[in-house]
């Protein structure tokens, strides 16, 4: 598997790991178990700085695992996990946000009896009030809605604000990197064109891994894709490599975009 983010036109699971320079992220050769289950059978992935990486396959291929996995929530037996050049694999789930890796989890992961503020605020702990100010003014920037309901529970949403204030949350410490996991997941066309605008705007201060079934936002927002099937990767490369290969993305996504 390439991890240079270079145009792949077959899937190449065996071809030797060349981390490439300017990632973020690199992952060798992870494979996590959950109980006695192999889930990562050997999954390679390069996060370029400054892009969307999207990561795709069908349900169960293994996404969420991918994340977590980096997050600390499901570690590796084996593998190597390199965040700006460093290794994090043994870190604990919170030494690893500490060095600026934000997790927007797939049930969004918020306070339901808080109020968004709250949530916010909790977000931010360790941040100085400057600091707290400065990133709700961001989150506040991306999100103008949310101004209408910081003082609001946030069980009391719309699945839409809910998702504006799991991705805020993220930003709270100025983060470099963010893990979105599905953020389009239950959401109306309307909110998704929302989320997707928001990510447009976001791509352009951090890093994003990108989980996301939904091909129009995945592709929009995408600059590269990897496709992972099984636990094991597919294929790799800029995404629109994988928006022209309508066999792939039928095979794989079950969905045709020609
Ligand atoms: N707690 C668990 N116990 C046992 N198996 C699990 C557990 N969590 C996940 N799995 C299995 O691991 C595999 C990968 O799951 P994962 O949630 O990573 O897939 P995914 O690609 O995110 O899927 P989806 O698109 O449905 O969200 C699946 O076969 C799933 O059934
Ligand atoms: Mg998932």
């Amino acid at each position: 598997m390439r991890l240079s983010n270079q145009p792949t036109s077959e899937a190449t699971p065996n071809e030797p790991v060349k981390p490439s320079g300017g990632n973020l992220l690199v992952l060798e050769g992870l494979q996590t178990y959950i109980g006695q289950f192999h889930i990562l059978q050997g999954l390679d992935l390069a996060v370029p700085e400054g892009a969307v990486t999207v990561l795709l396959g069908r349900n169960g291929a293994g996404k969420t695992t991918t994340l977590k996995t980096i997050m600390g929530l499901t570690p590796p037996r084996q593998g190597t996990i390199t965040y700006r050049g460093e290794s994090i694999n043994g870190l604990t789930t919170y030494q690893i946000a500490r060095q600026g890796i934000g997790y927007v989890p797939e049930d969004r992961g918020i306070f339901r009896e808080m109020t968004v503020e709250e949530n916010l605020l909790l977000a931010a702990r360790g941040e100085s009030r400057a600091g707290y100010r400065t990133h709700l003014a961001n989150c506040l920037d991306l999100f103008p809605d949310m101004q209408r309901f910081l003082k609001q529970k946030a069980g009391t949403l719309s699945g839409g604000q809910q998702q504006m204030v799991a991705i805020s949350r993220g930003l709270m410490t100025g983060n470099k990197l963010l893990l979105i996991d599905e953020p389009s997941k239950g959401l109306a066309p309307i909110v998704i064109k929302a989320v997707m605008d928001a990510l447009e705007k976001l791509k352009r201060q951090v890093t994003i891994l990108l989980v996301e079934q939904n091909f129009t936002m995945a592709s929009t927002v995408g600059d590269y894709f990897y496709l992972i099937d099984d636990g094991h990767n597919i294929t790799n490369g800029p995404m629109d490599q994988l928006v022209a290969d309508t066999e792939l993305t039928r095979k794989y996504l079950g969905v045709g975009f020609a």
